[in-house]
């Protein structure tokens, strides 16, 4: 018996929306024994060029829309890929669900916690699965570090720190595009990479408590960007307001008592994709860093040692998370495209099963809580709790 389908269509054909069609595209070569078979149906957006006929050739989408109403009420569409700017996340997420589709829904979800409430009302009310694009939780060596951390292995966790650091805005000539204006992107580095941060510090170690944050906007104006421009081109227009903070640091108190430090950046000028964690506990210490994504730190008191106790370089391996899917041995390295292939794989399964596995929409709002907690204390500067 053939493989049920699966047909999805893609709202926004950006990066997010490439990396998507990609990773339903590439789900039965990895997962041969998927319980039902992606096929993109459908892709919409009203950029002026000609992305959605090169959509058509590279991956052979079959409908070719402007109008992302049209994709959601497509009757040959069982999945919504939801992968436009923030600013329509809440509209075709909430309208797709309405209809009856699944979502696969990018970080940070809606503008703000009130929009992405809207959008699990409407999950929940459809009785559809929805996915979050939270893909660092997918590194293999992300999920053997969580797995040190509740084995105890490394004791009780006493402090954390994560760090989210980025150049992709450092250029004081770059557009200002849909991401630095609130009412397109709502928050700044806040929602692109702080929503991550804090979600991978609720999967590995515990989620945050409460909160004292300072924000910070270091490029008060950019030059608009050219209609369709992509975030890192250069603006050509005229100087507008940046809407929205480039930096932010904060304390956190997580559930679990221990204590985080978080700081995350989009103007970092030397650092590329620095994203990673270090965590503490009594008796050793877990750290990753995205740029070595294979690789985890890990420093194990023995004998009592506290001490002069060293970090070790420990592989990610066919036991650690989804690799086996990808490789089959030991320190062979995935990349960014694989951890979409694994949330795929996570969001098919729960709608074969209709039962949620891997990030979803709830885990969105937890994150989106906690980034209007932040905004919240910077503004007010006191500490929140959640
Ligand atoms: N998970 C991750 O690691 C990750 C990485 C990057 C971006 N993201 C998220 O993915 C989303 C998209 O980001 P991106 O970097 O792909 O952006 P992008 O600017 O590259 O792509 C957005 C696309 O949406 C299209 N679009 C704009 N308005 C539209 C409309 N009304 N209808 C249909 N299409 C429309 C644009 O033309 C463009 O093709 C954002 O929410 C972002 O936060 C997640």
């Amino acid at each position: 018996m053939s493989t049920p389908e699966l047909r999805v269509g893609v709202v926004g054909f950006g990066w997010m929306g490439q990396v998507h069609a990609r990773a339903l595209t590439r789900l039965v070569q990895h997962y041969p024994d998927t319980a039902l078979r992606p096929r993109l149906v459908a892709v919409a957006d009203n950029a002026p060029d000609d992305r959605t006929a090169r959509a058509a050739a590279a991956y052979g989408f079959e409908h070719l829309l402007s109008d992302w109403r049209e994709l959601v009420e497509h009757p040959e569409v069982d999945l919504v890929c939801v992968t436009g700017p923030n600013f329509i996340h809440r509209d075709v997420a909430v309208a797709a669900a309405q209809a009856g589709k699944h979502l696969w829904v990018e970080k940070p979800a809606g503008r703000d916690a009130g929009e992405t409430a809207e959008i699990v009302a409407a999950v929940e009310a459809a009785g559809v699965q929805a996915a979050a694009g939270f893909n660092y939780r997918n590194v293999p060596a992300v999920e053997r570090a969580r797995r040190i951390v509740a084995s105890g292995a490394i004791g009780e966790i006493e402090h954390s720190t994560v760090r989210f650091l980025a150049d992709y805005s450092a250029d004081p000539d770059a557009a200002l595009s849909w991401r630095f204006r609130t009412e397109f992107s709502g928050s700044g580095v806040l929602g692109d990479l702080v929503s991550h941060a804090t979600d991978l510090l609720g999967y590995v170690v515990a989620p945050v408590a409460e909160l004292v944050v300072d924000r910070a906007t270091f490029i008060a104006q950019r030059r608009e960007a050219v209609p369709g421009a992509m975030h890192y081109e250069k603006g050509a227009g005229a100087l507008g307001d940046v809407e929205n903070e480039d930096y932010v640091s904060a304390l956190l108190r997580l559930a679990d008592g221990s204590r985080a430090v978080l700081e995350s950046s989009r103007v970092a000028v030397g650092e590329q994709n620095t994203y990673g964690f270090e965590v503490h506990g009594t008796r050793g210490a877990v750290a990753w860093d995205f740029r070595r994504m294979n690789e985890l730190r890990v420093a194990s008191a023995r004998d009592d040692a506290f001490t002069d106790t060293f970090y070790a370089t420990e592989y990610a391996g066919p036991g650690d998370g989804e690799i086996g899917a990808f490789q089959p041995g030991t320190n062979n390295p995935v990349g960014f495209d694989d951890l979409k292939v694994v949330e795929a794989r996570r969001l098919v399964e729960s709608i074969a099963t209709g039962t949620p596995v891997g990030a979803t929409i709830h885990d969105a709002l937890v994150a989106a809580r906690v980034l209007d907690a932040m905004i919240l204390s910077s503004d007010e500067r006191k500490w929140v709790s959640l």
